[in-house]
């Protein structure tokens, strides 16, 4: 992982040299779109308070929870005592790119929606809630953040979710097996190099020409923008939208050129 230092440093220069957030100079129909549609929507998120409301709660929570420590190559090194208020305080999305993922799940209304990390089901909640037509599979690897996201899945009506318990690298592949195909998927699990090259590959064995997938944390370490500048290069990638935290990811085949945008955010 980066240095706090080199992450302001790079967010900085992503800042002064992002194309515009207002759309001016993006000739792209597409990502012109996108960014009147979606980046700039400004409309209030009906489920946003209620579901602030449980992350306000989780970072009130000073118990310690046993969790599992998944480490490089996927293995579970040991076990580790934390306190629930520090995991929502490190590990979830932050309200600005929660609520950007569900106005895009909003928008292009994916059914068959994928999550690879769902922590405390905050994130989860708002794609959710942005399709309830929508079916989520969520994964997640430590039994007792698991059991607290199922508690926030019930204590907020999010019936359309099915968490999966277990190590990705085995949790994975049976799930997708048993689905036709995947809309959509959000990766935001283990940040290694291999391990997001690795569910990009499972993912995209399911994936149709509109399918389309987030990754979080691009700009991380050295080894998450290795796996991002590959993901760019890979031959079934047609466009990606750099938003620095979050980095979205489209496969279709009808844009005439391959496009990779920066875009602020
Ligand atoms: C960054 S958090 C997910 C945050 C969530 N998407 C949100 O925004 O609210 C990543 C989660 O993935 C789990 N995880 C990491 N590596 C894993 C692995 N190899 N197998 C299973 N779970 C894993 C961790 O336990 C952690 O809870």
């Amino acid at each position: 992982m980066y240095s706090t230092f080199t992450i302001i440093k790079k967010y900085l220069q992503y800042q002064l040299t992002s194309l515009n957030g207002k759309g001016h100079g993006i000739h792209s129909p597409f990502v012109f779109d996108f960014v009147k549609k979606v980046l700039n929507n400004r409309k209030t998120i009906e489920c946003a308070k209620e579901i602030e409301s449980r992350r306000q709660f989780l970072l009130k929570r000073k118990e310690i929870i046993e969790v599992e420590d998944f480490g490089a190559g996927s293995s579970i090194i040991k076990k580790n005592k934390r306190s629930i208020h520090r995991i929502a305080a490190t590990s979830l999305k932050p309200k600005k790119y929660a609520q950007i993922i569900h106005r895009i799940v909003a928008y292009y209304k994916p059914i068959h929606i994928i999550e690879i990390g769902t922590s405390f089901g905050i994130t989860t909640s708002y794609i959710a809630k942005a399709n309830p037509l929508g079916k989520v599979n969520t994964f997640e690897g430590s039994a007792s953040i698991a059991n607290i996201a199922k508690t926030n899945f019930s204590k907020l009506q999010v019936n359309n979710v099915t968490l999966h318990q277990g190590e990705f690298s085995r949790t994975l592949p049976d799930v997708l097996n048993e689905l036709e195909g995947i809309d959509f998927a959000f990766i935001d699990g283990n940040h290694q190099k291999n391990s997001t090259l690795q569910y990009f590959e499972l993912l995209l064995l399911k994936s149709s020409n509109n399918t389309f997938f987030i990754f979080d944390d691009i700009h991380w370490s050295a080894g998450m923008e290795s796996a991002w500048s590959e993901i760019k290069k890979h031959p079934q990638v047609q466009l990606t939208i750099d938003l620095f935290f979050i980095g979205l990811v489209f496969l279709k085949k009808e844009l005439k050129e391959e496009q990779h945008f920066t875009i602020r955010f």
